[in-house]
């Protein structure tokens, strides 16, 4: 049941907050390097998001997918020779989730005071990422949004914890995934989304990624 679930992954999330060695970001950059042929190198994804964002999503969640594609429990057949147990330790899949997680990306370009030379404007721009906006009815995104995802993916729909963060993600890669869960390809712990997800029409979901790619800019 959902109530239990969400008591239990509380729990879970307490757990995880507890310290615990400081990951290596040196060597996490290191692994990155293999990572940025798909994702690019800032972990923004590529490809118009056949390769997801991966920069500045939580660390806990990076994590835990790392571990999936390792023991083949998601499938992702591109990322296979890079997951192999020789290829990505638990030491390494600390240290590149920890790196990742720490990119931040601005959601709006930035704004030039003219002193910046070339390779500094560029450095800026190129940490800039703007999903663009997809078509539907915000008010009703929102308001399955916050009733239904936003208690597990955050009012701003940034996550926490094991929970992915969505705003800032490919809108197409969020919609395959969505059908991913539907059909039941992509195993999910939580047997409370899969109802979450199974209980909405086609044009809700539609509508709640429409406002996701509304909420981008952070409310200051
Ligand atoms: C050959 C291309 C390729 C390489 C190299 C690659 N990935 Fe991926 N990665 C993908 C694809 C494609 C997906 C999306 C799969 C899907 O649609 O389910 C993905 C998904 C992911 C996800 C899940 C994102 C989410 O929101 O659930 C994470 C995390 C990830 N990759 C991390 C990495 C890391 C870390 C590396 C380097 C060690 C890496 N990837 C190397 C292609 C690649
Ligand atoms: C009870 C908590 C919970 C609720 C409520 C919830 N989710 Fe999730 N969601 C998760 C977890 C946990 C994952 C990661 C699952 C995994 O490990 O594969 C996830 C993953 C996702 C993903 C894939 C993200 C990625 O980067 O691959 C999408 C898309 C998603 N949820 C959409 C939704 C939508 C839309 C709603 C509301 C209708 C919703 N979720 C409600 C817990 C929740």
């Amino acid at each position: 049941m959902l109530r239990i679930s969400l008591v239990s992954l509380m729990a879970a999330l307490l757990v995880a907050s507890a310290p615990a060695l400081a990951a290596d970001l040196e060597k996490g950059k290191e692994i990155n390097g293999t990572c940025a042929a798909c994702h690019s190198d800032n972990g923004q994804g590529g490809k118009r998001g056949e390769y997801p964002r991966i920069a500045g999503q939580q660390v806990k969640y990076i994590e835990s997918q790392l571990r999936n594609f390792r023991a083949r429990s998601r499938i992702n057949i591109p990322m296979f020779p890079y997951t192999q147990e020789r290829e990505l330790s638990d030491e390494d899949i600390k240290d590149i989730a920890a790196y990742l997680s720490g990119i931040e990306l601005d959601t709006k370009m930035p704004t030039y005071t003219g002193q910046e030379d070339a390779l500094t404007r560029l450095l800026m721009a190129e940490k800039v990422m703007i999903i663009p906006r997809a078509e539907g009815n915000l008010a009703n995104g929102e308001a399955i949004f916050q009733k239904q995802c936003a208690a597990c993916h955050g009012k701003t729909g940034r996550g926490r914890g094991m929970f992915p963060m969505l705003v800032g993600q490919y809108t197409n890669y969020l919609q395959r995934q969505v059908d991913l869960y539907l059909k039941g390809d992509r195993p999910h712990d939580e047997e409370g989304v899969v109802g979450v997800l199974n209980g909405l029409k086609a044009q809700d979901i539609q509508d709640i990624l429409a406002y996701l790619t509304a909420i981008q800019e952070p409310k200051e």
